[in-house]
């Protein structure tokens, strides 16, 4: 097992002098670990000298009614599984170190947090954007690693931490056989949920795939909404084809735009997103 450091002292006694080879990597996490994570986690430890994982279940980007108190946590596996995947410290803080002053924001997340999952869960990503910061402050990362499963996130994160001189290294999404995008929150689905959740990625795809100069993205959204409800979805808060990099509203096909979309099996909600490179006539 990888040596913890529960606050940011130890965090750096543990870490040593600065300026190791290869640099510092992040890897923050809220543990419940799947591939997805370590995925982060191995492609950290091929381009980092060290490599910290966090693991903190942050409270500020939970709303109320939300999953924080039923969050999935197992510190004992996730420490086994950073361990094997060559983490060489795991910084799992204490409340009271990331948070001094009590569960509070103090970053308001940019723009690009005002829309699709930030206009259905008001405060999201100031909470996100908060904890970034604290472990980026107590890690003095070179670089960190996030999904592009939580594509919003990720823009956000870039946003955050272009002025903070940490380079954010984006991780493609890593899926299950069936397309679902593997999430600590999966593990909500029951039996028969389970076997509709990859429609969300089949509705994504098919909305990318016929993408381009002659179709209208706002009619493609409807389908994958319609699409998503026939497959057993009991909601959809979202679906959308966005720019990739501003996350503004795309009214025609261009290079470079994100087919994206959150939808409730139960009361799991789900979250994908594809790239929609190719105008649909290349896309075969
Ligand atoms: O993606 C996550 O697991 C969390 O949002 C993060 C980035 C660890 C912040 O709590």
């Amino acid at each position: 097992m990888p040596p913890v450091a529960r606050t940011a002292a130890r965090l750096a006694e543990a870490l040593g002098s600065p300026g190791a080879d290869g640099g510092v990597g992040l890897v923050p996490t809220m543990g419940a670990l799947h591939d997805g994570h370590l995925a982060l986690v191995r492609r950290a430890r091929r381009e980092c000298g060290v490599v910290v994982a966090s693991l903190f279940v942050n409270p500020t980007q939970f709303g109320a009614g939300e999953d924080f108190e039923r969050y999935p946590r197992d510190e004992e596996r996730d420490l086994r599984l950073f361990g094997e995947n060559g983490v060489d410290v795991v910084y799992a803080p204490t409340m009271e170190e990331v948070y001094p002053e009590g569960p509070a924001v103090s970053i308001a997340a940019s723009e690009l947090a005002r829309g699709l999952c930030g206009a259905v869960r008001p405060g999201h990503f100031d909470g996100v954007a908060t904890v970034v910061a604290r472990l980026f402050a107590h890690c003095a990362p070179d670089r960190a690693y996030f999904g592009e499963k939580d594509y919003q996130q990720l823009k956000v994160v870039e946003r955050l931490a272009s002025g903070l001189g940490v380079g954010i290294v984006g991780v493609p999404t890593v899926r299950e056989a069936d397309g679902l995008a593997l999430s600590s929150r999966n593990a909500y689905l029951d039996p028969e949920r389970r076997r509709v959740a990859p429609a969300l990625h089949a509705a994504l795809r098919a909305a990318a795939e016929r993408l381009g100069p002659d179709s209208e993205p706002a009619a493609l959204c409807r389908q994958g909404e319609r699409a998503l409800r026939d497959a057993g979805f009991d909601r959809v808060d979202y679906f959308e084809i966005r720019d990739s990099e501003t996350l503004a509203p795309a009214a025609r096909w261009r290079p470079g735009l994100r087919v994206l979309a959150a939808a409730w099996l139960g009361s799991t909600r789900l979250i994908d997103n594809v790239p929609a490179d190719r105008p649909a006539a290349a896309s075969g």
